[in-house]
C-alpha cells in the first residue's frame, strides 16, 4: 500500500554505544506521525536495534543481504539470518553497493527474488549518475534499472516493494535534486510502472527520494505529489535532524 516513509540509512557509521544512544534519542523524540519510520544500522548492531526498538513504532531494516540461502559466502548475510532477528525489510541496490561492490542489475534481480521468496519488504534504490543526467540519459537509465531488476516480477509482488530514487550526483554531496526534478522523475517512474503493469500497481507503490535530504529542504521535496518520503543518509545520523525530517512529512 502507498504509505509515507522516512528511512534512515546509517551506512558504515555508529558503533554499539553510539547506536544505542541514537536509538534511544530517536525513540524519545519521535513525533506523532502518519509516516512509517525506518532505521538501517550496520549489521553488527541490527539485533540490538531490533531489541531496543521493540516498544517503539520505528522499524529496523538491513542495508543489504546475499541472495543465497546459506553457505560459503564469507562476509555475507542471508535473508533467514535477518528474519531470525525479526528484521523483514532490506535496502537493495544502493548506489554505493553498485559502485564499490560491483552489484549490477542481474545480481540485484537475484537478491530481489530471494527477499520476495521470504516475504520481505525491499527498499530498492536506483538512480542516474551525473554524466548520465548531463547527457540527457537519466530517464532511460532509470527505466533500464527498474526493468532489469524488477519488471520480471508479478504484479502481486509489488506490495512488498518500496522504490528509492537516488540520483547518484546528489548522494552525500550536499547537492539535492530540486523538488521539481524529483517530481519529474517520480512521475516518470510511476508512468513506466503503469505501462509495464497497470495504474493500480503504479499508484500503490511508495517512491522515496534520496540524496542530501536535510531538515531545510525536506518539506519542499516531500510536498511533491509523487514523492512519498525519503531515504536519508547523513542527516539520519543526528537525532534532531532526522526528527525534523520526519516532522516535515
Ligand atoms: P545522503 O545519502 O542523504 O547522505 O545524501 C542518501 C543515501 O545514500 O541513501
Amino acid at each position: 500500500m502507498r504509505t509515507k516513509i522516512v528511512a534512515g540509512n546509517w551506512k558504515m557509521n555508529k558503533n554499539l554505544e553510539e547506536t544505542e544512544a541514537l536509538l534511544s534519542e530517536l525513540s524519545a523524540k519521535l513525533p506523532n506521525t502518519h509516516a512509517e519510520v525506518i532505521v538501517a544500522p550496520t549489521y553488527v548492531n541490527l539485533a540490538l536495534a531490533q531489541r531496543n526498538l521493540q516498544a517503539s513504532s520505528i522499524k529496523v531494516a538491513a542495508q543489504n543481504m546475499h541472495f543465497a540461502e546459506n553457505g560459503a559466502y564469507t562476509g555475507e548475510i542471508s535473508a533467514d539470518m535477518l528474519l531470525n532477528i525479526h528484521v523483514d525489510t532490506v535496502i537493495l541496490g544502493h548506489s554505493e553497493r553498485r559502485a564499490y561492490f560491483g552489484e549490477d542489475d542481474e545480481l540485484l534481480a537475484k537478491k530481489v527474488n530471494t527477499a520476495l521468496d521470504k516475504d520481505m519488504t525491499i527498499i530498492f534504490c536506483f538512480g542516474e549518475e551525473l554524466e548520465e543526467r548531463k547527457s540527457g540519459n537519466h530517464f532511460s537509465v532509470v527505466e533500464s534499472q527498474l526493468k532489469n531488476a524488477l519488471f520480471h516480477l508479478d504484479a502481486s509482488a509489488w506490495k512488498n516493494i518500496v522504490l528509492a530514487y537516488e540520483p547518484v550526483w546528489a548522494i552525500g554531496t550536499g547537492e539535492t535534486a530540486s523538488p521539481e526534478q524529483a517530481q519529474e522523475m517520480h512521475a516518470f517512474i510511476r508512468k513506466t510502472i503503469s505501462e509495464a503493469y497497470n495504474t493500480e500497481v503504479a499508484d500503490e507503490v511508495s517512491i522515496l527520494y534520496g540524496g542530501s535530504v536535510k531538515p531545510g529542504n525536506a518539506a519542499d521535496i516531500f510536498g511533491k505529489p509523487d514523492v512519498d518520503g525519503g531515504l536519508i543518509g547523513g542527516a539520519s545520523l543526528k537525532a534532531d535532524d532526522f526528527i525534523a525530517i520526519i516532522k516535515a512529512i
